[in-house]
């Protein structure tokens, strides 16, 4: 029996960035990324301080506008065109160092706005799905509770479960236990563990490198607006090739 040939016409990337520059004014902040994430994959990005991790994800999700180079996310182009925009928003969840859940919405509220304003659903199925992620994040029980009842790491893990509402197609996180108590980001953590081990494709800006060693499939380091190093953790870690990754590394592990 011969084996049946496929070809595969569509492309398969999550997200496909090629040659990306973004100014703020006359100063260049991203220059020339390429980068594609395949469906499934998870990426951690890393690097100092003002290197760009935030605008490459912020571009990403379009909120903020790059000059040069494409993005296209599920085979959609980001362009100024609003209905893209909009799309993309829908099946691309972001999760921030502040959380940024409405404080004068309950957990469950804040939870079922977009569902219902975006996706079209009923308050009871908005609710139903509300509550599914919210207790898959251990947190059913605060769902009438206000954010400024809740510690930050539980705050965080409805950021989460707000976003997996809109079943998204991937996660962007930046940098989402920075801002959180060192008892508190283990929780947070497992959250995220939890969705890449479900298959959820995820970019992450995170300095949580034990996270980035158990979960990622691959780690990107960037410096001045550039991807330096890219590669495995195993690699990443302890074979780092460039030099400015090996001085990062031995800054946050003190060797
Ligand atoms: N809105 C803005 N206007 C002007 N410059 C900006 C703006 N946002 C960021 N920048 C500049 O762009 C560069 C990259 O910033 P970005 O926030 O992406 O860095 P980062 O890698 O996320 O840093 P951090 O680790 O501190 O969060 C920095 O030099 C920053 O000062
Ligand atoms: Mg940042």
């Amino acid at each position: 029996m011969t084996k049946p040939t496929t070809i595969i016409a569509r492309d398969d990337a999550a997200i496909r960035i090629t040659d990306l520059n973004k100014w703020y004014g006359t100063y260049h902040a991203l220059r020339g990324i390429n980068l594609t994430v395949n469906q499934g994959e998870r990426i951690v990005i890393a690097g100092p301080s003002g290197s760009g991790k935030s605008t490459l994800i912020r571009c990403i999700n379009r909120l903020e506008t790059h000059q040069k180079g494409q993005i296209v996310v599920d085979g959609i182009e980001l362009t100024s065109d609003v209905k893209n925009i909009s799309k993309i928003r829908s099946e691309v969840g972001m999760c921030f160092q502040n959380f940024n859940l409405f404080p004068h919405m309950s957990i469950l509220e804040n939870c079922i706005l977009a569902p219902m304003s975006v996706r079209g659903l009923s308050r009871k199925d908005a609710e139903d799905v509300a509550m599914h992620f919210l207790e898959k994040v251990r947190i059913g029980d605060q769902a009438t509770k206000y954010p400024g009842q809740l510690s930050g790491g539980q705050q965080q893990r409805v950021a989460i479960a707000r976003s997996l509402c809109m079943k998204p197609r991937a996660m962007l996180f930046d940098e989402p236990t920075s801002a959180l108590d060192p008892e508190t980001i283990k929780e947070v953590l497992d959250t995220m563990i939890t969705l890449a081990e479900e298959g959820m494709t995820m970019i992450c800006v995170t300095h949580e490198m034990g996270f980035a060693r158990q979960v990622a499939d691959r780690v990107i380091f960037m410096d001045k607006g550039k991807i330096v190093e890219e590669n495995t953790p195993e690699e990443f870690f302890d074979n780092p090739q460039h030099k400015r990754t090996q001085l990062f590394l031995s800054q946050i592990f003190g060797h």
